[in-house]
């Protein structure tokens, strides 16, 4: 018997054997929203595809990533300098737009659902194993986030890849979630005091030019897209944002 090496299969499979009670007893308590993962985990552990049903990769296609025309990822960020507009107002909204290229990238949007559980990858598809929010976004009971998760990315031993890392991990609460929705709309949720974790715009600045989870976007692992530019020049962009009077595209 060969020693068992690490790869996404084996994690997913291995989690799927150890929670597939706890995915049943959740999934009567969570709203489904996530596509059709409601069905995998609910499947006998021995009969329990690895990968997400076709089906439900299927209808994920209603998550705003892979809306037309989002297909093709950003891979640069403009300078603010760079970024003009006839009037301060102007010249805002269009600095939101290029934040957008960042915000909107799959490597925040999978952390930022409105409904379900997180996504993974470039297409944003489900997360396999399937995971669902849990009543502190920190997972289905007995399976935190940080059971797989840990302060660093992983890679993979015998295969391309790895398990993202960094501590904290857990997913953005419902209030924040941005996948499928349009950048006019996450731009005034994110200065909505009510719905951003109490944030004014200095602490939205503070979190987008230093918070170590949104930098883990420009350093996500092995075999992941790294959102566009650097944390250092979305600062900048939010910074230049806040100081032409924080206009969100209409
Ligand atoms: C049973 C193990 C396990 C648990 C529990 C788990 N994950 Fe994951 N997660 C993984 C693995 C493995 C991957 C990497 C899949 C791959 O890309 O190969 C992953 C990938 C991700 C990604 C994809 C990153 C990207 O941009 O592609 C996100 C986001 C994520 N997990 C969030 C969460 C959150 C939030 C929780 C808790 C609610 C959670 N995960 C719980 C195993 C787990
Ligand atoms: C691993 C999951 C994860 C990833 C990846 C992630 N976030 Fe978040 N995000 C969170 C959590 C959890 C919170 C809530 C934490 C808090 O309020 O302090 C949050 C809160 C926020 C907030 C404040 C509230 C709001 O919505 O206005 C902003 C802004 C934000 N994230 C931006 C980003 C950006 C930009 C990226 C990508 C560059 C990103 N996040 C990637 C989990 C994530």
């Amino acid at each position: 018997m060969t020693r068992l090496k690490l790869t996404a299969a084996t994690v997913s499979a291995l989690a799927l054997l150890m929670t597939a009670p706890v995915f049943a007893q959740e999934a009567a308590t969570t709203e489904p929203a996530q596509t059709g993962t409601d069905a995998a985990p609910m499947a006998p552990a021995d009969a329990a595809p690895v990968t997400p049903a076709p089906e439900a990769a299927a209808s994920g296609s209603t998550i705003a990533g892979q809306a037309e025309g989002q297909m093709v990822l950003a891979t640069e960020l403009q300078a603010p300098e760079a970024i003009t507009g006839a009037d301060d107002t102007a010249r805002s909204v269009a600095l939101f737009q290029e934040m957008g290229k960042v915000i909107t990238h799959p490597r925040c949007l999978n952390c930022h659902p409105v409904t379900g559980g997180p996504t993974q990858g470039d297409d944003m598809h489900p997360h396999s194993p399937p995971m669902v929010r849990g009543v502190a976004d920190f997972g289905p009971d007995g399976l935190s986030c940080t059971t797989c998760h840990g302060a660093e990315n992983v890679a993979y031993s015998v295969e391309t890849g790895s398990i993202p890392g960094h501590s904290p991990w857990q997913l953005a609460p419902e209030s924040m979630g941005w996948a499928g929705q349009s950048l006019a709309n996450i731009c005034t949720q994110m200065k909505d005091p009510e719905r951003n974790g109490g944030r004014d715009l200095e602490a939205i600045w503070e979190h987008h030019a230093n918070d170590g989870l949104v930098g883990w976007a420009w350093d996500p692992g092995q075999g992941r897209t790294p959102a566009p530019g650097s944390q250092e020049l979305f600062g900048q962009l939010t910074r230049a944002w806040i100081e032409t009077g924080a206009a969100c595209p209409s």
